[in-house]
């Protein structure tokens, strides 16, 4: 199963977040309708096996509780829970401080999320990615410009393997564009021996820590050997893991081509609303009759109108301002702007010129026959145009059968055109 776990911070990083965090905590505050937390749970919730969430950070026990009622409840399909760190421990502190809630159940994957992005979560794209490399960590990476890639971790990575050579957390000099975008997939049996060696080699020499408070860029030496290796529980994700799992060779990134920002500042919760709003709202679509079906590859501008009882195949395209009723368009076809089809069926890859009108006569319900009497001769009353049939633009084809290949450029009327 995969656990999950939402690293959430704490009232004093969200200094940025001002004045709005003054009010609400930063991970509650509502974009697109929701709190910015809710949207990652959302993308959780698209991951099967996923029983349990937990909300890592440092704000008092009662800032979550209301957001998880509801959550609960919106959620059934998985616990969550908010567990508190008793101060800042940092990316990997809280994981490890954790570690036996954590583990509980066994879960044999962990999705780390920093609460602070939005984007679309590909999650499912992740596991499969996990999955397909026999992975021990997958990271989520966007590319962004030159410029703004040292404000984050910077992967270096092999494009062919997917394969994470080089994690630099925010370099001085320009290392890579591929950027982590604080979304994790771990292997449990080996993050959590990561974090464990990274504290012992802590323990081992001392070092410098710039952390918890980077805002201010206070630094502060953190002690050796540390008998009761509770005060020293400081540890970053970024900076004492991430860097030495790139040297093991199962740690990959998926690179997502969708949006993907960071809320830090107050201001940039407006970019996250709007991306978040869009995603939510399907693009325009066409004026559809019911019933109707269309293939999911079949592309139909959002100003045709069709329906009723029609059905679009695969990779058709339908154009502007196109009328389709009563028909079948079979794959590959192309309907052209403003064309007309009626009580007609368009044969594989055949096109329907622009202000084109391709139609047979309604069949009186309760007929079982498919041709009518027409100036007193039996036609066809539905018009059928075979596989790759060409129809010019503004030219009328009123009911006939059209044998395939044929390129109709002029009206035709009750006819077998062969
Ligand atoms: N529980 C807990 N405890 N959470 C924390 C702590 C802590 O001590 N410190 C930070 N977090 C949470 C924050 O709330 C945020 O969701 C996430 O962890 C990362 O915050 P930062 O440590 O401030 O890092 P950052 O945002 O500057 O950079 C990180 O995210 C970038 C993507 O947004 C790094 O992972 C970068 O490499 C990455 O590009
Ligand atoms: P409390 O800890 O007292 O609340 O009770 P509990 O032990 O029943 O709760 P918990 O949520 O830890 O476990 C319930 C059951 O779900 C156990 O059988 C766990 O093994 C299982 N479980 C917990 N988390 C996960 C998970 O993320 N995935 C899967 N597949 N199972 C889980």
């Amino acid at each position: 199963s995969t656990k999950a776990v939402i690293l959430v911070g704490g009232p004093s990083r969200g200094t940025r977040f001002r004045p709005l965090s003054l009010d609400v905590p930063k991970p509650l505050f509502e974009v697109a309708g929701h709190p910015i937390i809710n949207h990652c749970l959302k993308a959780i919730a698209k991951v099967e096996d996923v029983r349990e969430v937990i909300l890592i950070g440092y704000y008092d026990e009662t800032v979550f509780r209301d957001f998880i009622k509801d959550a609960s409840t919106e959620f059934p399909q998985f616990r969550i829970q908010y567990l508190r760190e008793y101060t800042a421990l940092g990316t990997a502190g809280g994981l490890y401080h954790f570690r036996d809630a954590i583990l509980k159940g066994k879960p044999e994957r962990l999705l780390v999320l920093n609460a602070d992005v939005c984007c679309s979560f590909p999650l499912g794209e992740m596991l499969r990615l996990f999955e397909e490399k026999d992975a021990e960590a997958v990271i989520l990476g966007t590319r962004v410009t030159n410029e703004a890639a040292s404000n984050f971790g910077c992967l270096v990575s092999d494009s062919h393997t997917k394969r994470v050579l080089h994690y630099v957390e925010k370099p001085e000099s320009h290392i890579s564009n591929l950027i982590n975008c604080g979304v994790y997939l771990f292997a449990t049996e080996c993050i959590f021996p990561a974090i464990r060696s990274a504290i012992k080699r802590r323990t081992t020499r001392p070092r410098l820590l710039s952390y918890p408070s980077s805002d201010n860029l206070e630094s502060s030496f953190v002690a050796g050997d540390d008998e009761d290796g509770e005060k020293n529980e400081v540890l970053r994700l970024e900076q004492d893991i991430l860097s030495d799992l790139a040297d093991s060779n199962r740690f990959f990134v998926h690179e997502t081509k969708d949006f993907w920002r960071q809320i830090k500042t107050a201001g940039s919760a407006v970019p996250a609303n709007a991306l978040y709003l869009q995603k939510a709202s399907p693009p325009p679509s066409a004026t559809i009759v019911p019933p109707v079906y269309i293939h999911p590859s079949a592309t139909v501008d959002p100003t045709a109108k069709l329906g009723p009882n029609v059905s679009i195949g695969a990779r058709v395209v339908v154009g502007a301002g196109a009328r389709i009723k009563d028909s079948i368009v079979l794959e590959d076809s192309e309907i052209r702007h403003d064309a007309c089809v009626m009580h007609s069926i368009i044969g594989w890859s055949s096109r329907v010129g622009a202000w084109a009108r391709v139609e047979g006569t309604p069949i009186p319900i309760g007929t079982h026959s498919t041709s009518i009497i027409k100036q007193g001769v039996k036609v066809q009353s539905i018009t059928i145009l075979g596989k790759e049939c060409g129809v010019g633009d503004e030219v009328r084809v009123q009911n006939c059968v059209c044998l395939p290949y044929k390129e109709l450029k002029r009206d035709v009327a009750n006819e077998v055109i062969m």
